[in-house]
């Protein structure tokens, strides 16, 4: 057999590998020093405008007091599965402070956002459901539903009235989920719950709300956007995840407790797997009771985001409709978004692109985030450099 790389047939993989990069589809690890808004790197101050850590917590003394604690009172892990042997104090502690920031009488911890919107939506809907979800939702919905096996039904982005249109052909409503972000992960808008909700209630359906990325950001205490509605009564699942405002990692579901026990008998990405380590269940703790004392960090949030978003509205930008501390800028093509992503690195800057399967075709875009980290100079700092490459100007 011809072992000579250079001469051997290329197989699938490989030629499926040279065709993404043709298309300016190839994909690499970039490895940065540590998370936060900003971190120095080869003699200067590099600014991370690419990171989910929105509130800087990932370096909060407090989180990191609260995990070295936990570290020195159960160890580095849980040693089994919540339903074995790991079920310990402090995730049930995690749980209750969580139902009780989210405003429902129970949640359940996971092993990641991904995890639990596998774990919810797998245990739920079964083959002769339905599951009618926003075009735009996140992959981990898409993979839930598949491993469900229930059949996927997309209704347009943030349009209550098709929703109900798609909802009033369904056969089974009481075998049916609806799904939608409150705060989208790419384009950064917000949906319009109340409605949605609306509509789920009309028909008798259930009504899950991927809350990842406005826990911590949105409402009083950073609740999220379900509490800013006063929606819990209508919101059956509520997720988070942990990971992106709260720096530390672990997703949950706020929810009824009949459903929380339907979870622990059923939800397969909760039962086969080990229970979430100590270290970042406490940190997580501390980050609810940081978000508890400090009401307006999300407000705070919020303001700088306006201030980037303005900047490069101003200049000239696309930053479609986003209306939170995510900020698109649209380029369109990808090996376009993929140059300027580089020459902002080569400025210190991350801001990093997204490409398709991310985003849809002909939509690559830089995906900003702004977190507490930054400084209004730095936002400044961004904008224009951010602009400069738009217009092709070499930094
Ligand atoms: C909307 C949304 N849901 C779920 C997830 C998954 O969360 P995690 O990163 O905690 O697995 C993400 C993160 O990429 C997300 O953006």
């Amino acid at each position: 057999m011809n072992r000579d790389h250079n001469t051997h047939p290329r197989n699938s993989v490989e030629r499926e590998l040279d065709a993404l990069r043709e298309q300016g589809l190839s994909r690499s690890l970039r490895t940065i020093p540590r998370a936060g808004g900003s971190f120095a790197c080869e003699g200067r101050i590099c600014l991370n405008f690419s990171s989910n850590d929105y509130l800087g917590f990932s370096h909060h003394p407090r989180l990191i007091e609260a995990s070295r604690h936990a570290l020195e009172t159960y160890g580095t892990g849980s040693g089994a599965s919540r339903l074995v042997t790991g079920d310990l104090p402090i995730h049930q502690d995690l749980e209750a402070a969580l139902a009780r920031h989210k405003g429902y009488p129970a949640s359940l911890l996971f092993g990641s956002g991904y995890m639990t919107n596998c774990g919810v939506i797998a245990s739920l809907c079964s083959s002769d459901w339905t599951v009618v979800a926003d075009r735009q939702i996140h992959a981990s919905v898409i993979d839930a539903v598949r491993l469900s096996g229930a059949r996927l039904v997309r209704f347009h982005h943030n349009d209550p009235e098709d929703l109900a249109r798609r909802l009033r052909k369904v056969d089974r409503p009481d075998q049916t989920l609806v799904v939608t972000e409150s705060v989208f992960s790419m384009d950064g808008d917000l949906a319009p719950l109340p409605d949605l909700a609306d509509c789920c209630e009309a028909i008798g359906a259930f009504f899950l709300v991927d809350e990842a990325h406005a826990t911590g950001v949105f409402g009083p205490r950073g609740q999220g956007l379900i509490a800013t509605h006063h929606l819990q009564s209508k919101v059956h699942f509520s997720m988070s995840t942990f990971s992106k405002a709260l720096g530390t990692y672990g997703g949950a579901v706020a929810c009824s407790e009949v459903m929380r026990r339907w979870m622990i008998h059923k939800a397969r990405a909760f039962i086969y797997t080990t229970a979430p380590p100590p270290v970042t269940v406490a940190a997580s703790l501390e980050a609810l009771r940081l978000l508890d004392e400090d009401p307006d960090l999300g407000m705070i949030l919020q303001a700088k985001a306006h201030r980037l978003r303005d900047r490069l509205q101003a200049g000239g930008a696309d930053t479609l409709a986003s209306a939170s501390q995510i900020i698109p800028v649209l380029v369109g093509d990808n090996h376009q978004a993929v140059a300027i992503d580089r020459q902002l690195r080569e400025q210190g800057i991350l801001a990093v692109a997204l490409r398709p399967p991310t985003v849809a075709p002909g939509t690559a875009r830089l995906r900003l985030s702004v977190s507490l980290d930054h400084t209004n100079d730095q936002i400044d700092q961004v904008a224009e450099a951010v602009l400069a490459a738009l217009r092709g100007e070499a930094g």
